[in-house]
C-alpha cells in the first residue's frame, strides 16, 4: 500500500503568536484532509499551536532536538520536551542547521535516535549544494547523507526522508522533474536495500515548492509529499499546495 502523503510546513525562525491566525485559517480550509498535515513552528509557538489545533488532525513538530534526554545544554531542547509540548515530529539535519551549526551526518543520526526514543517521527533532511549538483556528484552526496544520517532503528513509521537541494531552498529555483525523479528513485532504492519496510518510507521533496509547481512535483514517482518553507507561512499559499497533494 502506498504510504499516506505528508504536507509539512517548516516555519524556520518566523512567526509570533499572531501567526496562529494562519493556522486557524488553514485548519478551516482543510477540516478533514486526506493527507497528513504538519507544521513545524518555532519552539516558542509549539504549546500554543497544540492548544489551538484542538481536535483537528494537524500535527505539529519541532525543527531540531538535542541528542541527550536532558541536562546542562543551555538553549537546546530535548526530544521529550518537544513531545511534552505536543510535537509528534521533528525536522533534523536541515541544510540550514548543517551550515549554521556544523551538523554532521553522525550528529543528525544521533538526534534521530534521540527523537525515536522520545516517540517522535524524525524528518531527516538531505540534499546537495549547487557545486555538488554541477560537478555531477548529487547521487553520491545524497546517498552518503542518507546512509550516515538515518539510524538503524529507523522504520517507515518513525522516519521520513526530505530531499532538499540546498540551492533550491528559498531561491525560487527548482530541479527539473527528471532530476527530482532520479534522486527520489535512488533514495527509494537505498531505503529498500537497507530496511525491510523501505518501500513505505515517505520521501518528501523540499525547496521552493509553491502553489504553481506543486502539482507537477507531486506527480513525480516516489514523491510522497513536500517540506515547504516560505510558502507554508501563509494559509493562502500553503492551502493550494495541500490541495494539490490531496489530488495527486
Ligand atoms: P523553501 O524552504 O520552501 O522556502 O524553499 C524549504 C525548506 O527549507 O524546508
Amino acid at each position: 500500500m502506498a504510504p499516506r502523503k505528508l504536507a509539512a510546513g517548516n516555519w524556520k525562525m518566523n512567526g509570533t503568536a499572531a501567526a496562529l491566525a494562519e493556522v486557524q485559517a488553514l485548519m478551516a480550509a482543510h477540516a478533514a484532509p486526506n493527507v497528513d498535515l504538519l507544521i513545524c513552528p518555532p519552539a516558542t509557538l509549539l504549546a500554543q499551536m497544540n492548544w489551538a489545533k484542538q481536535a483537528h488532525p494537524l500535527a505539529i513538530g519541532g525543527q531540531d532536538c538535542h541528542t541527550d534526554a536532558s541536562g546542562a545544554h543551555t538553549g537546546d531542547i530535548a526530544a521529550a520536551q518537544l513531545a511534552d509540548a505536543g510535537a509528534t515530529h521533528v525536522i533534523l539535519g536541515h541544510s540550514e542547521r548543517r551550515a549554521d551549526h556544523d551538523e554532521t551526518d553522525a550528529l543528525v543520526r544521533a538526534k534521530a535516535t534521540a527523537a525515536h526514543a522520545a516517540g517522535l517521527i524524525a524528518i531527516v533532511c538531505i540534499g546537495e549544494t549547487l557545486a555538488e549538483r554541477e560537478s555531477g556528484t548529487t547521487l553520491t552526496i545524497v546517498g552518503g547523507q542518507l546512509a550516515g544520517s538515518v539510524p538503524e532503528d529507523a522504520t517507515a513509521a518513525n522516519t521520513v526522508i526530505a530531499y532538499e537541494p540546498v540551492w533550491a531552498i528559498g531561491t525560487g529555483k527548482v530541479p527539473t522533474l527528471d532530476q527530482i525523479a532520479e534522486v527520489h528513485s535512488t533514495i527509494r532504492a537505498d531505503l529498500v536495500a537497507r530496511f525491510s519496510d523501505g518501500a513505505n518510507f515517505r520521501i518528501l521533496y523540499g525547496g521552493s515548492v509553491k502553489p504553481g509547481n506543486a502539482a507537477d512535483i507531486f506527480a513525480v514517482p516516489d514523491v510522497d509529499g513536500a517540506l515547504v518553507g516560505g510558502a507554508s507561512l501563509k494559509a493562502a499559499d500553503f492551502s493550494p499546495i495541500i490541495a494539490a497533494l490531496e489530488r495527486a
